[in-house]
């Protein structure tokens, strides 16, 4: 993204400030992943503290991404009004009250309420996290930051499922361990609240309102000579030139509109192929195939926290499309594995007496299925969103693609249970391959390559394909 300073001679070492930096921009992917890897290990306790049925456990899981959809919606403009850091330390507020609060196993209502906002911080956390830090860490840093992102995210769901399964187990009266879950999340919370407080706010920001002083000694806190800080203020002073102007001339461009539907159909398709079904309720599913345990409770986050690492390195040397498109076949094999496994139990009462085949068969496709979405579509769905986009446009694009994210994400938390109830166990896993398939055709046809081009080049790339 950033090439200058491939050309200099850049030091490796960085000042402490750069890893504290990185560290808490980082608490905002675990914390997204601690509220999204929430619900696997806890849906029992909740439904029985507040004697929830499939559709009451539904609804408060999916309640955290209408928040996601709020959040998002307003991060833009928080961002530019507020600053990135009082953004940040917004977003570690709400999911410190959020959290502190849901400790205290409040009224249904309220508890849904809080889980709405942490859904909210999420949504701020994940747009204004990774702009904070690709305006203010180094250009080495910053190219893997979409990459680490999202091993954050996935870290925060396996810690969570692992405390979770601990306390479960500990302590079995479902008042005494769940204010016990959400006190982990308010502990990361403040830990975030706190340390984004002692941030120095975006130099680019800080330009952007004309508070060049005050960038200057942002800068040289965290670069290490006088020339890469000239530099830097340099190039934040080009692209702020080069943005003036009229964004709106640039949004209703047929371009804009072109790379906007493009980032929207990705986004939902990272959503269909049914990934947040797993994340969520993976220990429901085993257990409709008698399987329970350890193996149901871990499974799914270990394989994709384990697999996320290899993308890190797989999005450079593969490229992105190559990538989606392994992914979303092995999704596609594996979905279907998993379907015709549960037409191969069909309906039994007892799902004690289910044979091993087709557990086995279940467990296989689901470590594969989310091998394959870990090392693909988690992270380069968000990359390719974080690259389409004209820098005009790169706000209103990635607040508009993130909120189909959630939303869609929504959908499946909310209705995926109710609807293997309604229509059989196996039609759910049916439709996720479909999805796949379609996803395949879609990235063949219309998303570009986006690796080692520049964000210029890719611009004048896809002006051509209109
Ligand atoms: C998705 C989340 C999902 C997570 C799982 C992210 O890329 O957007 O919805 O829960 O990956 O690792």
């Amino acid at each position: 993204m950033n090439k200058r300073f491939s050309k200099t001679k850049e030091k490796d070492s960085y000042k402490l400030i750069v890893y504290f930096i990185c560290l808490v921009a980082a608490l905002g992917g675990l914390l997204f992943g601690l509220d999204q890897g929430f619900i696997a290990n806890s849906l029992d306790i909740i439904k029985a503290a507040y004697h929830l049925d499939t559709q009451g456990a539904e609804q408060y899981s999916a309640i955290l991404a209408t928040g996601g959809v709020t959040g998002a919606l307003l991060s833009g403009l928080f961002a530019r009004f507020m600053g990135r850091k009082k953004s940040l330390v917004f977003a570690g507020f709400i999911f410190s009250i959020a959290s502190i609060s849901s400790a205290f196993l409040p009224s249904f209502f309220l508890l849904s309420a809080c889980r709405f906002f942490l859904g909210f911080g999420v949504g701020i956390a994940s747009f204004i996290a990774p702009l904070y830090l690709s305006e203010t860490a180094p250009a080495k840093i910053r190219g893997s930051m979409g990459t680490l992102f999202q091993l954050m995210i996935t870290i925060g769901i396996f810690l969570i499922s692992v405390t979770n399964v601990y306390i479960e187990k500990t302590f079995i009266n479902p008042t005494v361990a769940l204010p016990l879950m959400f006190v982990i999340v308010a502990a990361f919370a403040l830990l975030m609240l706190f340390g984004s407080f002692v941030l120095p706010e975006s130099p680019r920001w800080l330009m952007l309102k004309g508070r060049k002083k005050e960038a200057l000694q942002v800068l040289q806190r965290t670069f290490n000579t006088k020339k890469e800080v000239t530099l830097e203020i340099k190039e934040i002073e080009n692209t702020l030139a080069k943005d003036k102007g009229h964004i709106l001339k640039e949004l209703i461009k047929g371009n804009f509109l072109k790379i906007l539907i493009i980032g929207v159909v990705l986004q939902m398709f990272q959503q269909l192929v049914g990934i947040n079904v797993m994340i969520y309720y993976a220990p429901t599913i085993f257990g409709y195939a008698g399987m329970k345990g350890l193996i149901a409770m871990m499974t799914v986050p270990t394989v994709n926290m384990l697999f996320t690492f290899p993308a890190i390195y797989l999005v450079e040397k593969w490229g992105r499309k190559k990538l989606l498109y392994v992914g979303a076949a092995l999704m596609f094999i594996t979905m279907l594995a998993a379907g015709l496994a549960f037409q191969y139990i069909g309906n039994v009462v007892d799902p004690a007496i289910i044979s091993q085949i087709p557990k086995t068969i279940l467990l296989a496709a689901v470590i594969v299925y989310i091998f394959g979405f870990a090392f693909s579509w988690g992270p380069v769905a968000w990359i390719v969103c974080s690259e389409i986009f004209p820098l005009k446009g790169r706000e209103i694009g990635m607040t508009i693609t993130t909120m189909v994210n959630w939303t869609f994400a929504g959908l499946l938390m909310r209705y995926s249970l109710s609807f293997m109830d309604t229509f059989g166990k196996p039609s759910l896993f049916y439709l996720f391959s479909v999805f796949c398939v379609l996803a395949i055709i879609f990235v063949a046809k219309f998303v570009p390559e986006t690796k080692g081009i520049t964000l210029e080049e890719l611009e004048a790339k896809l002006k051509k394909t209109n």
